[in-house]
């Protein structure tokens, strides 16, 4: 691409840019007022509550059957929560639900403490920052580890509403620093292709990270991964903590053991419906909790 192509992208992006700040009111004492004097873009979330997501009383039917029956669920900012349950018990539909994938019948579904996710388009709650990683890793084979990473970054909205856009010093670095996270830094120039399983996953949860998603939601991450990569995913899950919020559904206790570090609760889903919260050990003595992994 020749400079002045690359400077005309430039420009396009720079008036993008400042068209979309003024059509969200952002000037120098610009922005919307959201409560105790704070003040928000319009369209994006407020997490000063300290709640990343709230559901409220979800139920979704096929065809009468209630694959969520109430369900009722609050994430707070920077936690890292395990979901826990049987099959069938509507942890992915749970997802379904966050991601706009599927709408319930009933209930209220809320990131941050303004944005309604019952009201958005699935792009547009990816686009407000929840990122979901499906069991299946979906990474562009033919592509280099590094070339997949970028075509996450122009995913983003703006940078792909420049017309010639190139890498950005800060770009080449979040490059970098997800790169380390994922423990693919020495398979950068790889073709994604030649991956094991296990770094594919990772590789996947890169390119949510280049979205820099505040909510995560990882369904069955470490299924078919060797002992090592389930722990150094563990790892990997735990660095994350704090800067993002994650929701993980898992079969693997022993994983989930890990990420919980005997402190954190978990919940027990079951029949749609929360069936007990608390640490790991007291949910896995809990009679109910028993009974329903035993099918008695
Ligand atoms: N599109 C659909 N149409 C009909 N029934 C569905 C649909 N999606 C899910 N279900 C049913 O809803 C229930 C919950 O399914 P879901 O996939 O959410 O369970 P899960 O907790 O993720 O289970 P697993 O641990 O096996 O992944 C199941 O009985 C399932 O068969
Ligand atoms: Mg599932």
């Amino acid at each position: 691409m020749t400079p002045d192509l690359m400077e005309a992208g430039a420009k396009t992006r720079a008036a993008y840019e400042e068209r979309l700040a003024s059509q969200q009111g952002k000037t120098e004492s610009g922005g919307r007022r959201a409560g105790y004097g704070r003040l928000v873009k319009l369209g994006e979330p407020d997490f000063a509550h300290g709640v990343a997501l709230y559901l409220e009383d979800i139920t979704v039917s096929f065809d009468g059957f209630k694959a969520l029956n109430n369900l009722s669920l609050e994430i707070n900012v920077g936690e890292l929560r395990c979901i826990i349950g049987p099959n069938g018990a509507g942890k992915t539909t749970m997802m379904d639900c966050i991601t706009g994938k599927t709408r319930p019948d009933a209930g209220k579904a809320f990131f941050g403490s303004t944005i309604d996710l019952l009201r958005l388009s699935e792009p547009d709650i990816a686009q407000v920052g929840i990122g979901r990683k499906f069991q299946k890793p979906t990474v562009y084979e033919q592509l280099s580890v590094f070339e997949n990473l970028e075509l996450a970054l122009s995913a983003d909205r703006r940078v792909r509403a420049s017309l010639f856009h190139r890498l950005t010093g800060l770009q080449l670095d979040r490059i970098g620093e997800v790169l380390t996270l994922i423990h693919l830094k020495d398979e950068a120039q790889r073709t994604s292709g030649l991956l094991s399983h296990g770094q594919k996953q990772w590789l996947e949860i890169g390119m949510l990270l280049m979205q820099d998603p505040k909510l995560l939601l990882l369904d069955e991450p470490v299924a078919g991964m060797t002992d090592e990569e389930t722990e150094r995913t563990a790892e990997l899950f735990l660095s994350l903590e704090g800067q993002h919020s994650l929701v993980v559904v898992e079969h693997d206790m022993k994983f989930v053991d890990q990420l919980t570090q005997g402190r954190k609760k978990v919940t027990v889903l079951h029949e749609g419906s929360v069936l007990a919260e608390g640490l790991l050990s007291d949910v896995q003595n809990n009679e109910k909790v028993v009974e329903v992994y035993l099918g008695r």
